[in-house]
């Protein structure tokens, strides 16, 4: 039996937005080496110092990429750098790359977000809003157009508790934002957000539920539909187990792993819904080869809850067992996860601490960063709180019959079915992964780093 997904990436050309993050590495990674589409394209910003051909050769130097070398030692050929911007008009190509993608394009992946939760609401309209506005102008020229993917989040509207797959009639509209934005300098934006935002919990949320209204609005029958996964942790198999190169939903946990902060909340909601990237790639890849099949847009909720559910005590009792046996050589003292988050406690395990540090930092005529970090890690904690502590129901009839769609050679291939997950297993090795894959420490240095947490 011949695999179907495969058949409908033969010879393809693929567009995708966001590939130098997290999810976009890993899906570009799946799709070099376990499909035979012809050119990726890879929308990438110029940063400081690199251009998006630059960026682009650093990125697939790095080690996710190992196995394409080994198995797909052509790949090279098969990706290309486009320059580009989703927060400047016409995402800012190039006429000659415009008229190459129009005349190519097959597939789209945007996967492009600005994902701080407190992000600045000017940039986060202009990047997750506009942005995905002038991908949809710009799909709209391709010729030869079968299949675009939104990458949105299982907590856009994180207001309702109950999250079906169809859009959220409490949005607010990103038209009445924008107006009011035009208005506002990037200062203003920021002093006003909070009247904004009203109920929303962060700027992120606020943007990606306005992005799921205006794909809705001006998709006009474009072959699109929307991608919402929960919490993206490390990989579970492929390329390699464990594999994360930013923490992303789990941001809060570098702090703790570093030792600043060890004071977190007993409970952040009684289930905790995490997919691992690999599994994500693979659904998102199967997705774009279900959405030309449906009418409409169609809406996937890619999370865990239903299906393998893991409770918040669960997973922090898993990090607890784990993070004393790979401490980190930059770590500023022991990590360790105190669950009584009260007052007191976080005066003994944070402030008074970092008060210490600053003060030693003063003496020695540098700026002081303790608190301020600490600060930084309690307001995150505050935000993760709003957002996690809900008894979330998710429905996923549109992912189960996407997998029940797939065949034997399909499942195979795009793995993706998240009761599947071994969470203790995965948990086990997570702790490593950050160490080795997300701080660059290798395991070469344990021994010296655990001798130091000794004394
Ligand atoms: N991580 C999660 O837990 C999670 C959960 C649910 C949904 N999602 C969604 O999944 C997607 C990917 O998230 P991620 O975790 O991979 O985020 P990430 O690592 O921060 O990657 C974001 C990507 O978007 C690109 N980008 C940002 N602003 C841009 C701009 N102005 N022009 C062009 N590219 C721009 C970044 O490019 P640079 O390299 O130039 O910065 C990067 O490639 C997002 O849509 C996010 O909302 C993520």
């Amino acid at each position: 039996m011949q695999s179907q997904i495969l058949d409908f990436y033969e010879n393809k050309n693929v567009f995708i937005t966001g590939g130098t993050g997290f999810l976009g590495k890993v899906l570009i990674e799946k799709l070099l080496r376990s499909t035979n589409a012809a050119t990726l394209y890879i929308l990438i910003r110029q940063n400081k110092n690199r251009d998006a051909s630059n960026r682009l050769e650093r990125m697939l130097n790095c080690e996710l990429f190992d196995e394409v070398r080994k198995k797909r030692p052509d790949y090279k050929r098969r990706i290309i750098a486009i320059a580009g911007d989703s927060a400047k008009d016409n995402l800012d190509l190039a006429p000659e790359d415009q008229e190459e993608l129009i005349s190519k394009v097959n597939i789209v992946f945007h996967v492009a977000a600005t994902v701080h939760f407190n992000e600045n609401l000017k940039v986060a309209y202009e990047v997750n809003v506009q942005g995905t506005k002038r991908l949809l102008d710009l799909s709209k020229r391709f010729q030869h157009l079968k299949s675009i993917v939104h990458v949105s989040t299982a907590y856009a509207n994180w207001q309702d508790e109950v999250i079906d797959e169809s859009f959220c009639e409490r949005s607010f509209h990103y038209k009445q934002v924008e107006s009011m934005l035009q208005k506002l300098s990037i200062e203003e934006a920021l002093r006003l957000t909070p009247s904004i935002l009203k109920k929303w919990d962060s700027t992120y949320a606020f943007t990606k539920a306005m992005a799921e209204v205006l794909v809705k609005e001006n998709s006009n029958g474009l072959p699109i539909g929307i991608f919402r996964p929960s919490g993206i942790v490390p990989s579970y198999k492929e390329p390699v187990n464990n594999w994360i190169d930013s923490f992303g939903a789990l941001g809060l946990l570098a702090f703790v792993s570093l030792g600043i902060a060890r004071v977190i909340p007993s409970r952040l909601g009684p289930i905790v819904d995490l997919v691992p990237v690999d599994l994500v790639a693979s659904a998102l890849i199967a997705t774009a080869w279900d959405i030309p099949t449906k009418d409409g847009i169609p809406i996937y909720n890619y999370v865990s809850s239903i299906d393998n559910p893991i409770t918040f005590q669960d997973f922090i009792a898993s990090f607890k067992t784990h993070l004393p046996r790979y401490p980190l050589s930059k770590a500023v003292r022991t990590p360790k996860v105190i669950t009584q988050f009260t007052t007191f406690s976080k005066i003994q395990h944070h402030y008074l601490p970092a008060l210490l540090v600053d003060l030693l930092y003063v003496m020695t005529l540098r700026k002081p960063k303790m608190l301020p970090t600490i600060r930084k890690f309690d307001s995150l904690v505050e935000i993760a709180a709003l957002t996690l502590d809900k008894n979330w129901q998710f429905a996923n009839n549109n992912v189960k019959s996407l997998w029940n769609k797939m065949n034997e050679d399909d499942r195979k291939l795009f793995p993706c079915d998240v009761s599947i997950v071994d969470w203790n297993h995965h948990f086990d090795n997570f702790v490593k992964g950050v160490r080795v894959y997300l701080f660059k420490d290798p395991l070469s240095t344990l021994p010296q780093a655990k001798i130091r947490m000794q004394r």
